[in-house]
């Protein structure tokens, strides 16, 4: 494994936060109804969360000497003010990131970086919890 394509697919997970970060913060403005009370906030802070995890993807990008990707993933955004269909963008979104994590950390233990495998780490456990809170959320 390289320089080159490991950057390559730490973009991939930096794109997809960008587009997390945007979703969350769609569905925070447009939920409806008496879930609005707690999704609201609850979409919002897993905005920011993403926020993060793109500042800590972007970091290891620039550590490795890569140039760090601004667009977004091209995976459409729907449009939705149902909380139902809402959660299972959200769970799709979460589940695309625990895998892509999941990808990335076995790329990273074989370059044998490991302060780089920890943060990574420490993204791919949050995912996986959101993964499972989403599951908890819809049953
Ligand atoms: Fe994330």
């Amino acid at each position: 494994m390289n320089t080159k394509e490991l950057t390559e697919k730490l973009n991939k997970a930096l794109a997809w936060e960008l587009r997390a970060i945007n979703m969350y913060a769609h569905y925070s403005a447009y939920v409806i109804g008496i879930h609005r009370l707690h999704l609201s906030a609850h979409f919002k802070q897993e905005s920011s969360e993403s926020l993060v995890h793109a500042d800590t993807i972007r970091s290891a990008i620039v550590k490795l000497g890569g140039i760090a990707i601004t667009d977004r993933d091209q995976t459409p955004i729907i449009h939705s003010t149902s909380y139902k269909e809402m959660l299972e963008e959200a769970l799709q979104t979460e589940m695309g990131a625990a895998k892509t994590y999941g990808e990335l950390l076995k790329l990273i233990e074989v370059s044998g970086d490991k302060e780089l495998y920890d943060s990574i780490e420490v993204i791919y456990f949050a995912e996986v919890r959101s993964v499972e809170e989403m599951r908890m959320m819809m049953a």
